[in-house]
């Protein structure tokens, strides 16, 4: 593994975006990710970090000091924003290209909200991350608020680094 979990939390840009979109949010569909994909055979390195990272392309819409919900509704491109924006993150962290830029695409996928007549075929590895999205969510938005302090997102994120290592030698092993 590249890139671990706990590094992407780490590093400045994720401090900035991932945290405006929710950090509590995010660890939790890591841990749903981890899950999903081990039910259904998808690679869970890059279920974990697409779902770490699937809502760090957040735009804050405010208009006269309040969120905007409609303004949001009718503008957001937070999944666009947030491919580019993990992309870049991995990128810079030595994330192997072919990673980042699938886990970019799971990203990018994660939801139909932007898309005209929201018609899509997901990957099993892109759904995985929008199911642990969905599974996640609460109503109003309200996944987006719930806190978390830094230190346990940091040890709970080195948990399943932990996992997913173990999973990679297991898998290993099996082929050897
Ligand atoms: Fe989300």
């Amino acid at each position: 593994m590249n890139v671990t979990l706990t590094s992407i939390l780490s590093h400045p840009i994720a401090q900035k975006y991932v945290k405006r979109a929710g950090l509590a949010h995010a660890v939790a569909c890591a841990y749903h990710a981890f899950e999903i994909a081990l039910e259904r055979n998808v690679d869970p390195e890059l279920a974990c970090k697409a779902a770490f990272l699937h809502d760090i392309g957040h735009y804050t819409w405010y208009k006269n000091g309040k969120w905007d919900y409609s303004l949001y509704k009718e503008n957001d491109i937070h999944a666009i924003k947030g491919a580019e924006r993990a992309h870049k993150l991995l990128i810079r962290l030595g994330e192997d290209p072919v990673i980042a830029k699938e886990i970019a695409l799971a990203v990018l996928l994660h939801t139909d909200s932007y898309i005209p007549g929201q018609l899509i075929t997901r990957t099993p590895l892109q759904d995985v991350v929008a199911r642990a999205d969905e599974v996640d969510e609460e109503p109003g938005g309200n996944h987006h608020y719930r806190m978390i302090s830094d230190e346990r997102a940091h040890k709970m994120l080195a948990k399943l680094d932990e996992r997913i290592l173990l999973f990679h030698k297991k898998s290993e092993k099996q082929l050897s």
